[in-house]
């Protein structure tokens, strides 16, 4: 099968392709200029087993001046995850690159799928679409998001739709529940804290910490990702991927303590703009149609960021 991956040198983007190309009927195209913050030699460390691997080719291409013509075929598979992530850096006049890479590197690209025929899109969306709730959330909860960011990842999944439904483009749009594991972004709170310990910095934490999220140990988050590809009944649904375990960022802070034998510093520094005070997936429809079933724990997972995270600052 023929995969296009975009946004595949990021954080979840190399380890999808990596996943593909377990497959050996798999040919992976990633697709990625390396456009937001995260430095270059992150993401090329991100590619660093995908660079050399006989069925996977990068394209360095920003989405917005790329001729889909030239690289699109009839019956491709591709996986749209090229975005610039990040709740609290999409106010301001930063704004206008979220609105540039999320929104019309989308309508693009499904510019594109309206004269190539392809065998399907999915479509990375994530749980900011939703806003401020109270318990578990559906699929069919009311949608409203607090942040820019979130904006406009709702209006891709509307853009998906729109053209969906006027060409038939066949789409699945999954919504992501804070991701974290191995190449984590710089930008997010685990990555962060890790950081701080290694450079013996008080960590950092917005609010009182006693914030709630739905944690999805990248692996687990790639398996539900791959099972969009196959089956028609996925057409046109929408469906949240969550993890195995919910936790406050000062239960998180307490496991790094744990994992680490040191005690840690914490520097509150004041309520977040834009951001929920909980998350938390209900996702039986995942269960039902992806047969998903998210199998890793906060502990363990945050033990293979920490690995991980130790690495690449022993390196740089
Ligand atoms: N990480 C999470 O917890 C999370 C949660 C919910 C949703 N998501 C979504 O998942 C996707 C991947 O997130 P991530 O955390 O891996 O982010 P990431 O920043 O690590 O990866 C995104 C990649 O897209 C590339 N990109 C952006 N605009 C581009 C363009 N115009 N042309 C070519 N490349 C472009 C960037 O260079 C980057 O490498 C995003 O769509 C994000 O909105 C992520």
């Amino acid at each position: 099968m023929r995969i296009i991956v975009t946004g595949a040198a990021g954080f979840i983007g190399s380890h999808l392709c990596e996943r593909l190309l377990q497959e050996e009927k798999n040919i992976v195209i990633g697709i990625d200029g390396c456009i937001d913050h995260t430095q270059r030699s992150i993401k090329l460390r991100n590619m660093k087993t995908l660079l050399n691997h006989p069925r996977f080719q990068w394209l360095d291409e920003n989405l917005l001046n790329m001729d889909w013509n030239k690289v699109l075929l009839k019956n491709d598979v591709i996986f749209h995850l090229a975005a610039i992530p990040g709740v609290r850096s999409s106010w301001g006049t930063n704004f206008q690159l979220y609105v540039d890479h999320n929104i019309l590197g989308t309508q693009r690209l499904l510019e594109a799928c309206k004269t190539i025929p392809i065998k399907k899109l999915i479509y990375a969306s994530t749980s900011s679409v939703y806003g401020e709730k109270i318990g578990k959330v559906t699929e069919d909860s009311d949608l409203s998001p607090l942040s820019p960011y979130g904006v406009t990842k709702l209006t891709g999944e509307h853009l998906c739709k729109v053209y969906s439904e006027n060409d038939g483009i066949p789409i699945t749009i999954l919504r992501y529940f804070t991701v974290y594991g191995p190449r984590q972004r710089p930008d997010m709170a685990f990555h962060r804290f890790i950081e701080c310990l290694v450079k013996k910095k008080p960590i950092p934490v917005y609010g009182d910490g006693k914030q709630t999220r739905d944690f999805t140990y990248i692996a687990d988050c790639v398996e539900g990702t791959v099972s969009a590809l196959h089956g028609d009944h996925l057409l046109g649904e929408t469906i949240n991927i969550g993890g195995k375990e919910r936790a406050s960022i000062l239960e998180v802070i307490n496991l790094l303590e744990e994992l680490t034998g040191q005690k840690l510093t914490i520097d509150f520094i004041g309520k977040p703009r834009g951001e929920p005070r909980h998350t938390w997936a209900d996702i039986s429809k995942a269960e039902q149609l992806l047969h998903y079933s998210p199998k890793v724990s906060l502990k363990e997972g945050l033990q293979l960021e920490l690995k991980d995270l130790l690495d690449l600052y022993k390196e740089v």
